[in-house]
């Protein structure tokens, strides 16, 4: 389809497109997510120039005033003593903790709170599990607009909620999950008059997608394999439409095979796929210690299953004792700190490792989403520590604790 003049929002269910403007959340004809589509012109022409997310500002939704803190352009790291124990010669961490709220969330709220300004929004909302809200916090003040967050209640990482707070956002405790709290948000986003910031916005995900053109231009190639921890499932999706996004354009030749990663307790998108049902079977009661993916009724399923399979990729899901063994695993061999649901990744691939899945040469990513110092709740293993009063000799106290 060619659009004359510039994007255009169009469903991903039933195909109408639609014209962008501030309302506008999902389709009007079937309530299905929208995506933005550019003309074809924009991928004849596609150039990068500067740093960060704004680099690839040529594929992306045109705004009128960058609303920006310099996301983006966060460390690819080769990870030899991680692949070394995990039978891994060329594994790779794309360690987004390093955006300025210290997750990937921040490359897609560039761009939203944008466009809510192109909008003439004045108030932005979202219902979060931390991370997007932290996020949202942070641009909505660099903007100048004001925030309210929903946050399920008693499930939110303390570093999370404290950046919301620091940066002025009101906070609205919904005594529920993540999934009750979107709900609560949407059924009332009109009366509230606030721009809703969730991933069912279109532009978060156009945000999102510049990951894997830092991954590709990083890398110089195409990796063989792109793993991503999964919760409503929009950054998978989203990374997929960059890598098909840089084939149209020319740019690269191949595209990467996808790999999910859920929590045990909240996997339905890892069991329709690894069962092969066509949808999944949401989960009322979602349980893990990585609480930025503790969701049963992910938003974005039917384009992230389409991602997997697409893709020839695959789903894994694994235990808690799973995703903290990886996240020490990380911090330990690799200076690497990542939340929990950050380093599902990374347990991800030693689950599959385990099962033969890999080769061993293959290039991987391991997109390792959020900071460890979000989550201070979290019991890290045993460690040495050795207290002493002044004067006593460290070294000495040393040897006989060792
Ligand atoms: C650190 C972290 N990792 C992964 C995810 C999951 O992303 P998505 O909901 O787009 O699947 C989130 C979402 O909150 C997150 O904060
Ligand atoms: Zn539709």
């Amino acid at each position: 389809m060619e659009y004359q003049d510039g994007e255009a929002l169009v469903c991903m269910d039933c195909g109408a497109t639609h014209e962008p403007e501030g309302g506008l959340l999902v389709c009007g004809k079937c309530g299905g997510l929208l995506e933005v589509a550019y003309p074809r012109s924009v991928f004849r022409s596609v150039s990068f120039n500067g740093r960060g997310v704004w680099r690839y500002r040529s594929i992306l939704p045109r705004v009128e005033r960058t609303v920006t803190l310099g996301e983006g352009d966060t460390p690819l790291v080769k990870v030899e003593r991680l692949g070394e124990s995990l039978g891994l010669r060329n594994l790779y961490v794309k360690f987004e903790g390093a955006n300025p709220t210290g997750s990937f969330k921040d490359r897609g709220m560039t761009v939203a709170v944008s466009i809510a300004l192109k909008f003439h929004a004045r108030s932005v909302a979202c219902a979060s599990t931390g991370n997007t809200s932290a996020s949202m916090s942070a641009y909505a003040a660099r903007a100048g607009l004001r925030s309210i967050v929903f946050l399920p209640d008693g499930y939110v990482a303390p570093g999370k909620l404290l950046q919301a707070v620091a940066h002025g956002s009101t906070i609205v405790r919904v005594r529920g999950n993540f999934d009750e709290a979107l709900k609560t948000l949407l059924s009332h986003r009109e009366e509230l008059g606030v721009y809703v910031l969730n991933s069912v916005n279109p532009y978060r995900v156009e945000g999102q997608k510049t990951v894997a053109f830092e991954i590709w231009e990083g890398l110089n190639r195409t990796p063989d394999f792109v793993v991503y921890p999964v919760g409503n499932a929009a950054n998978i999706s989203s990374g997929w439409k960059g890598f098909k996004e840089l084939v149209e354009a020319g740019l690269a030749d191949s595209k990467p095979r996808m790999i999910g990663v859920q929590a045990e307790g909240a996997a339905p998108i890892a069991k329709a796929f690894l069962r092969g049902e066509e949808a999944i079977e949401t989960v009322e009661k979602p349980e893990t210690v990585a609480t930025a993916i503790r969701i049963g009724r992910p938003f974005s399923w039917k384009r992230a299953l389409k991602a997997l399979r697409d893709s020839r990729g695959t789903a894994v899901t694994v235990s808690d004792g799973e995703i903290l063994r990886a996240q020490v695993d990380l911090a330990r061999m690799e200076g690497l700190f990542a939340e929990p649901a950050g380093a599902a990744p990374v347990a991800g691939l030693a689950r599959l490792s385990k099962q033969g899945f890999f080769k061993g040469d293959e290039t991987i990513v391991a997109v390792v989403t959020g900071h460890g110092l979000k989550d201070p709740s979290v019991n890290i293993e045993p460690y040495a520590e050795l207290i002493i009063h002044p004067g006593e000799n460290p070294a000495e106290a040393l040897r006989k604790l060792l």
